[in-house]
């Protein structure tokens, strides 16, 4: 098994090394266009093999498809990152194009590569990948889900004082501040937590969840690396493994929720063919409500990529 990563920056250089500390693949590959950036972070990591006891063959290439050959999935987190002030939204411009010959390239060499999409803005450059690669939709989507459902998960055991391992929760639609936590979907060992925080408070949470990307941003003056690094070897270790993990994913849907031809984080299962089932759960006439805003939002970023005539 083989796995390259595209993009050898914060994000890109953790996605490698959590998956390379999982010891869940033969191979690692990292890519980057600054010269020898991905080689040394590649050699710094294989480094820690001894200590951190894994068997993955890491190795780093300076804009060299040929290295990423064979791969079973490719991660894209080429691009440029939010500075304070800045939505996610307005990176498409310099991100869109990056997206899409990264793509094409690494599917020249890796023409059976599940993709999964990093680079924001998340929901419209999956999509770009999507068509980049020309490859079925079940193969190609991108990862948020897991990062916002973290970040609300994280805050929901912060405030109960309590393991963050025994809280399941659901969050849906775009990657952007209208995303969709649904508390009637959160459970904590089974317990509806509705029953044990007030509904003041999970508001509070809610909010600081739909913001929690731009909280660290104010933070570092860059976006987040750890949280997310390890939420996309979440998606590589399901594909791997045939896990068949039920993951909140950035899919493209055809009627699923009532939307078409869009790509959206709804809850898919994730295994060896990529997503292969999208899951519908019911929803409330507001949690609806909160679903189209979003899906209006991803929709805006889609006329700005449609505008730049990429594709
Ligand atoms: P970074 O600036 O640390 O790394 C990006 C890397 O991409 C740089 O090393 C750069 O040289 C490289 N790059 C640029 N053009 C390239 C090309 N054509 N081919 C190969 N490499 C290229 O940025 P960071 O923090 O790693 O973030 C990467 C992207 O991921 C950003 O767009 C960020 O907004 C996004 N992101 C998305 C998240 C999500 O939940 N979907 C979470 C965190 C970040
Ligand atoms: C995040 O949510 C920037 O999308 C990235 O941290």
């Amino acid at each position: 098994m083989k796995v390259s990563v595209i993009g050898a920056g914060h994000v890109g250089a953790t996605v490698a090394n959590v998956i390379a500390e999982k010891d869940i693949v033969n191979e690692v590959v990292l890519l980057d266009v600054i010269e020898n950036q991905a080689e040394g972070k590649a050699l710094d990591m294989w480094e820690s093999s001894p200590v951190q006891m894994f068997d993955t063959r890491i190795t780093g290439s300076t804009n060299d498809y040929t290295k990423t050959a064979g791969s079973e999935v490719v991660v894209i987190t080429s691009g440029k990152p939010r500075s304070p002030g800045m939505s996610r939204d307005d990176l498409i411009g310099t991100n869109a194009a990056i997206v899409k010959s990264v793509t094409e390239n690494a599917v020249k060499y890796s023409p059976d590569a599940i993709i999964i999409v990093v680079t924001n803005p998340l929901d419209v450059l999956s999509y770009a990948a999507h068509l980049a690669s020309k490859k079925e939709t079940s193969k190609v989507f991108g990862m948020a889900g897991i990062l916002d459902t973290a970040r609300y998960r994280s805050f929901i055991a912060q405030e109960l004082n309590i393991s963050p391992k025994d809280i399941q929760a659901l969050l849906m639609g775009g990657h952007g501040d209208s995303m969709v936590p649904l508390p009637r979907y959160t459970t904590v060992a089974g317990i509806p937590v509705t029953q044990l925080i007030s509904k003041d408070k999970l508001d509070a949470i809610v909010k600081r969840t739909q913001s929690g990307g731009g909280e660290i941003v104010k933070l570092l003056g860059t976006s987040a690396w750890y949280a997310p690094g390890a939420a996309v070897a979440q998606m590589v270790e399901a594909i791997v493994k045939d896990q068949k993990r039920i993951l909140p994913v950035c899919a493209y849907l055809k009627g699923e929720y009532g939307f078409n031809d869009i790509y959206i984080g709804v809850p898919v299962k994730l295994g060896k063919n990529g997503i292969e089932e999208i899951i519908e759960v019911e929803m409330d006439d507001h949690e609806r409500e909160l679903m189209n805003a979003s899906a209006k939002a991803v929709r805006e970023v889609m006329d700005v990529l449609d505008n730049m005539h990429l594709f």
